[in-house]
């Protein structure tokens, strides 16, 4: 046993250890040295991360809003990397490649792969940095690697790339595809984190007329018209249903949902119109009052759900054809030993004027 043991590691090299971000249960996060992962079954993948990012969904793991996360887990979901080892059966990667790491692990081949509902894949959905470990570390395991993994074209910005593990896709498929954005429709984006910018950018593919955005933080409403915003609201300060319903006929036709808490998701059930659609993407920790006894007279739909990913490599195009710049999301920079302070920067928008930031090893 002891020769074996002796041969696998020398067989993977002299790191047996890396540094990792684990969750240690509501607010409680520490970088440690824990065991470099390795390939467990043949279709995994070891990525070794080039840049990696944090999510509102980290903070509200970090706040206790997903229990289902067990302390000891490794958090990240969103990231860049190169192939450093594959499993036996993966075909469409090698050694050496550039990847973008879904934040969404689908094995291709199940009920729900088949309907493109990676996120409920029997074998995977969203599995990183929440029931697995996940990329805020020097190297992740990357199971079902062929579906899970989109190779990265040469000479692409590898940075602005990350904004397609988890964001852009989120903002895409469950804010405006969702939500149904047509041209000449009006909509509203309520909060405006990484996630609701991410509605705000794709959503122009579709030309809304007017685009509203709501946040409590003027520095993000600020950017928020730099990206495409035609009007934007501070809900600290004003009555948004009050505003919205006296600048247009009757609300808007489409309320995108980006936050995750009951009041926001109380603005969009304010400021629809008869047969709008609200689109909630935020995850919320909690139950909301949902005003079903007006709303249903109204034609109302609403949606909700965890991105699939289906649309990673049509939203790639349109950032290698330059159609929207990500880069534009993102504000800091910080080395993997400072990834402590990164959530602080991260977790504190308002304060640090912060939108997404960039980890690197
Ligand atoms: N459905 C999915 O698949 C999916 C995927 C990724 C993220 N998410 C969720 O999307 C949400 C947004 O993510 P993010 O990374 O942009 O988060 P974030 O925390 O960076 O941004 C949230 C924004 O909401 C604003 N806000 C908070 N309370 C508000 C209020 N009462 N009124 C108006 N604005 C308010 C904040 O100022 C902030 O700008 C989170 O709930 C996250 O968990 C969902
Ligand atoms: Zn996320
Ligand atoms: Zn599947």
């Amino acid at each position: 046993m002891e020769t074996l043991k002796m041969t696998v590691e020398s067989k993977n090299g002299l790191a047996k250890t890396m540094k990792g971000l684990v969750y240690g249960g509501p607010g409680i996060i520490e970088l440690k040295e824990i065991p470099k992962p390795g390939i467990q079954k043949p279709t995994d993948a070891l990525v070794k991360i080039l840049k990696t990012t944090i999510c509102g969904t980290d903070l509200g793991i970090l706040h206790g809003k997903t229990p289902t996360c067990k302390p000891g887990t490794t958090l990240g979901h969103e990231g860049v990397g190169i192939v450093e080892e594959v499993g036996t059966a993966v075909r469409n990667f090698k050694i050496g490649d550039h990847v973008i790491i879904s934040c969404i692990t689908s094995d291709g081949t199940c009920e729900y792969c088949k309907k493109q509902m990676y996120s409920h894949c029997e074998n995977g959905g969203w599995i990183l940095g929440h029931l697995i470990n996940g990329t805020q570390a020097e190297y992740v395991r990357i199971p079902h690697a062929d579906n899970s993994l989109h190779p990265i074209p040469a000479g692409a910005d590898e940075e602005a790339l990350v904004m397609l593990s988890d964001i852009l896709p989120t903002g895409h498929e469950i804010g405006v595809l969702n939500g149904q954005v047509k041209p000449g429709d009006t909509i509203a984006i309520v909060g405006a984190g990484p996630v609701g910018m991410s509605a705000l950018l794709t959503a122009q593919f579709y030309s809304p007329a007017k685009i509203y955005v709501i946040d409590l933080d003027d520095n993000r409403l600020a950017l928020a018209k730099k990206f495409g915003a035609t009007h934007t609201i501070n809900s600290a300060t004003t009555d948004v249903a009050k505003q919205i319903l006296s600048e247009t006929k009757d609300g808007v036709d489409v309320a995108i949902e980006a936050v995750g808490a009951p009041a926001t998701f109380d603005i969009c059930q304010h400021i629809i119109r008869p047969g709008g659609h609200i689109a909630n993407i935020g995850v919320h920790g909690k139950s909301i009052d949902l005003q079903i006894q007006n709303l249903w007279i109204q034609n109302i739909t609403i949606t909700m759900g965890l991105v699939n990913t289906n649309t990673t490599p049509l939203l790639l195009k349109t950032v290698l054809s330059g159609k929207i710049d990500p880069n534009q999301l993102i504000t800091h920079h910080f080395k993997l030993d400072e990834i402590l302070k990164a959530y602080e920067v991260f977790g504190n928008p308002a304060k640090e004027k912060s939108m997404k930031v960039i980890i690197e090893p």
